[in-house]
């Protein structure tokens, strides 16, 4: 477990000077605030899960790093800007984010707003120009994959039945979370697979793989409010299933989901497993 602390800090790291080094500066005067506002929150205390995911993806098909970090970085704004606009007052209004006050509040509403669509449309910017130098059928591939994850019947999609549905059974809710937290997630690894020209059956371990982690990190998530006894408006599984029956679930996605990985023999895929054990095991 060392060594993927190690390397999960590492890969953050070098996601940030990839996010810092992306960023543009300021056009205008006028503008500064907008800027100030999405490095701000872009460049922050945060664990880099799905840029990292990617990488260490890409990693077992030899993509070059260079190529992965930029597309991890673009993932890792995407996520920023769902967080930011999650915290809005007419979302989950969330007061503090990342150990600091939330973009809307540090900068204002407007701000908030303004600063989660540049980062959402500056992530596209950068996974569709040159930079990268990726081949631009790759490029559209990845985007597909994203556009989806995040979009009307993803992320998206998810925000909505969550804020708008009462009385969801732990089905409806496990479906949420799958929508809402666990399809970005799942598209970050596979984006990476479609950078390594993974194969089809490959493909399929990543998806199913990535899919199951981000279950469990959503279903890890309500485990935590628990324990933080945090007032959450939220649903959360807690309210609908017992605590040892959300524990076991969680145990068996991370075991079928190790077991689809072990199918593909390959020695690199050890880092994920190190990454659903992390994921399933935070804090619990
Ligand atoms: C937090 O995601 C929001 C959820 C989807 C539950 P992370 O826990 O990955 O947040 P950061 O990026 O590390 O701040
Ligand atoms: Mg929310």
């Amino acid at each position: 477990m060392r060594q993927f602390f190690q390397e999960l800090g590492e890969i953050a790291k070098a996601i940030d000077r990839e996010i810092d080094e992306l960023l543009p500066t300021s056009f205008t005067k006028n503008a500064d605030i907008l800027f100030e506002a999405i490095r701000y929150s872009a460049i922050s205390a945060s664990k880099k899960i799905r840029g990292f995911l990617l990488v260490k993806t890409a990693d077992i098909f030899n993509v070059n790093r260079e190529q992965s970090l930029k597309i991890a970085a673009a993932i890792e704004m995407i996520h920023t800007y769902s967080l930011i606009h999650d915290d809005l007052p007419a979302m989950d209004d969330g007061d503090y984010r990342r150990g600091k006050p939330s973009c809307h509040k540090e900068f204002g509403e407007a701000m908030g707003i303004l600063a989660g669509d540049a980062l959402l449309t500056y992530a596209f910017e950068v996974i569709a120009s040159d930079q990268a130098n990726i081949d631009p059928i790759l490029r559209i591939k990845i985007i597909q994959e994203i556009t989806r994850a995040i979009g009307i019947k993803g992320m998206i999609g998810g925000q909505v039945i969550d804020i708008t549905s009462q009385n969801m059974s732990s089905d409806d809710l496990k479906e949420v979370h799958k929508l809402k937290t666990g399809a970005l997630i799942e598209a970050s690894c596979v984006a990476g697979a479609i950078m390594g020209h993974a194969s089809s059956d490959e493909m399929l371990v990543f998806r199913e793989y990535a899919g199951k982690l981000g279950l469990i990190f959503q279903m890890v998530d309500d485990l935590i409010d628990e324990e933080d006894d945090r007032e959450n408006a939220n649903a959360n599984l807690l309210n609908l299933m017992p605590i040892v029956k959300i524990k076991e679930e969680i145990e068996e996605l991370k075991r079928a989901a190790i077991q689809g990985l072990k199918n593909l023999n390959n020695h690199n895929i050890l880092i994920l497993v190190g990454l659903i054990n992390y994921i399933a095991n935070q804090r619990k």
